[in-house]
């Protein structure tokens, strides 16, 4: 059992348990047309549990957030050389969106990354994904870059990015 990170009206945010993979894959495979292998989701939780988490409403997941950690050319520094959580993927339920399930999520996952001192988060959002785009900005992510033809399909993402103090 994980000790509740934060309840919004009847929802719980908490760290994903292996029990929660299967759940969250379906949750994925609803929601967004990028989907992952079993394995991927096993690693991102075994290496990073500190920022994956799950979102519960009465026993039944509605929402996840899945993130890793990596080593590279910062967002914000020129030439510097930092480590990066990356949100690999959020998500929620249709019928559970407007309610700060999704800002909740990400708002737990930039303290998991914090918890590893990561010095940013980045992510990418298709550039038509105009919610997810608005949510981050909230947060205080700054698009970063534009990346041409980043998806299958075709259509160009968003780099943004937030950068820590500490
Ligand atoms: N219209 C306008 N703004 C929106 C909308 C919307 N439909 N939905 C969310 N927002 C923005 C608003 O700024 C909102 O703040 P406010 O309520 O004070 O106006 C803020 O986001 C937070 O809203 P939440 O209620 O916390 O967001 P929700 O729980 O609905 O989840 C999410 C947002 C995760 C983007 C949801 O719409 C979703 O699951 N979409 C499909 C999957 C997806 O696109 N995921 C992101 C892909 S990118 C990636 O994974 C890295
Ligand atoms: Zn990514």
């Amino acid at each position: 059992m994980q000790v509740a990170l934060r309840e919004i009206g009847n929802c719980v945010i908490r760290r994903c348990d292996l029990s929660d993979l299967i759940p969250t894959m379906e949750i994925n495979l609803k929601t967004l047309p990028e989907h992952y292998s079993d394995y991927f989701y096993e690693s991102l939780l075994a290496e990073l549990p500190e920022a994956f988490l799950v979102a519960e409403v009465e026993k039944r997941l509605v929402g996840y957030i899945m993130c890793k950690i990596e080593y590279g050319f910062s967002n914000f520094k020129k030439l510097g050389f930092v480590k990066k959580g990356h949100v690999v993927s959020v998500a929620v339920l249709p019928e559970h969106r407007r309610k700060g399930i999704g800002e909740g999520l990400v708002q737990e996952a930039i303290g998991g990354v914090k918890l590893k001192k990561s010095d940013e988060l980045y992510l990418e959002v298709r550039c038509s994904n105009s919610e997810a785009v608005k949510l981050y900005e909230k947060l205080g992510f700054i698009t970063k870059q534009r990346l041409k033809a980043y998806y299958r399909d075709g259509e160009d993402a968003y780099l943004m990015a937030i950068e820590f103090a500490y």
